[in-house]
């Protein structure tokens, strides 16, 4: 947690000023986050703002134990969480936490919102606001939203440019690389490694692909994206046809079912599988189990080979589920600094403005945004221009040349 604070300038900042000015003083906040280092130092910084926080995982396989340990012995929070916790528990914990009757919920992949809205809407009065890290939770609260259910507003703190460019694009571009290495030691160079969904997420695992020597293959279902990828460099093709193709299957899209059947009658043997959307949908892992003629052999840690009735073997990472967490360390604190300071102020924000709020998925107000990115590139030592009042008058005027 030491280390990860010291590559976490901007919350620190933020912890700081949360200590002198104590914005949160009395505010229950449940969390459903991954619970990692980088999420405990979100938790100090809530804790020194005056809040009462309680914890549980967003992700069964994602807890470090260690982690919860010392966020409960010392840091004064309460946290539900054990690494490789089955489901039952996993949603007991959940539970435990919505029983505990947050004025704040923090989410990532919108668990404690659903729970509330299925089983316990009479918390919603209670409730002040909600914060949303990830796209797959967002989608679920729009869907929410979109139903006129949505009980409460949620800051998408996911949808934030200062997420998106660093936390998709560059902590799961850098993460998931990492989680396919760590468990596999395989040397990327030369193979090819076929990326399914090129959104945010997906460029930032295809560049560092590329870079690390694969030939990259983009499967996508928008044209725009397909059209970027391909002037970004990379063959694009249906995922039947990269399915012939690839030595290494990285999903990235949100959906469910990308990879079938259908996709695994025609892989090489020796196929490597990986995940790093939200849920483990996006390779059909009961599909996967009906193909192979034996139960799954682990071969290494987070490996596991099914064998065909060709004697093809198709090798399974991480259970099917997000490859970056479950096989290596997720995100690096340098990127959960922004994402997390969002979710920081995104939850001071929501008490300031407590009851005046639509119940609605709301962006990151800009001014908070532009707040965060300026305290990173100060920690960075960078310092940038600003316009002149000329400039920004012409800026903003439609008269030519004034
Ligand atoms: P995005 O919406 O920017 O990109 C998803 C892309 O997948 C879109 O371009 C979409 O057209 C494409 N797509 C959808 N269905 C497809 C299909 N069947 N075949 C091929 N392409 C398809 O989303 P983003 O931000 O890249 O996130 C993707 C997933 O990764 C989400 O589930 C998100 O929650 C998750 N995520 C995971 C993280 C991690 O640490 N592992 C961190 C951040 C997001």
């Amino acid at each position: 947690m030491d280390w990860a604070d010291t590559h976490m300038p901007v919350l620190a900042q933020i912890r700081e000023r949360f200590a002198a000015e104590r914005p949160l003083a009395g505010i229950r906040i449940g969390a459903s986050l991954h619970v990692t280092a980088e999420t405990a130092n979100l938790v100090r910084a809530l804790v020194a703002g005056g809040a009462d926080v309680a914890l549980c995982a967003s992700n069964p396989l994602s807890t470090q134990d260690d982690v919860a340990a010392a966020l409960v012995d010392r840091h004064g929070a309460r946290v539900y969480a054990v690494q490789g916790e089955d489901t039952d528990t996993y949603y007991r914990h959940i539970t435990t936490v919505v029983d505990g009757a947050p004025q704040v919920t923090m989410d990532d992949g919108a668990d404690l919102v659903s729970v509330i809205h299925g089983a316990r809407t009479d918390l919603l009065d209670g409730i002040v606001g909600g914060t949303e890290e990830t796209t797959t939770g967002v989608l679920r609260m729009r869907a929410l939203e979109a139903e006129g259910a949505l009980g409460f507003p949620v800051v998408a703190v996911n949808d934030a440019q200062t997420t998106r460019l660093f936390d998709n694009l560059h902590g799961t571009g850098q993460s998931t690389l990492d989680g396919i290495l760590r468990a596999t030691n395989i040397l990327l160079a030369g193979r090819t490694v076929v990326v399914l969904g090129y959104g945010w997420c997906g460029r930032g695992v295809a560049v560092r692909a590329k870079g690390a020597g694969a030939s990259v293959i983009v499967c996508e279902v928008d044209p725009v994206r397909a059209l970027q990828a391909r002037l970004d460099g990379y063959e694009v093709m249906p995922a039947l046809d990269a399915a012939e193709r690839g030595d290494v299957f990285v999903c990235v899209t949100g959906d469910r079912d990308v990879l079938g059947a259908a996709h695994f009658a025609r892989m090489r043997d020796g196929a490597i599988l990986a995940n790093a959307g939200h849920f483990d949908v996006e390779i059909n892992l009961p599909e996967l189990r009906d193909a192979a003629v034996q139960p799954p052999r682990e071969v290494r840690p987070q490996v596991h080979e099914h064998t065909l009735e060709d004697g093809r073997r198709l090798h399974l990472l991480a259970h099917g589920r997000v490859v970056n967490l479950a096989a290596a360390e997720g995100h690096p604190a340098a990127v959960m600094d922004l994402a997390f300071a969002g979710q920081a102020l995104a939850a001071e924000f929501l008490v300031r403005h407590a009851g005046t709020l639509e119940p609605r998925v709301l962006a990151v107000p800009g001014e908070l945004e532009r707040e965060i990115a300026r305290l990173k590139l100060a920690s960075l030592g960078i310092e940038i221009d600003t316009l002149s009042p000329a400039q920004e008058a012409y800026l903003t005027s439609w008269e030519q040349g004034t």
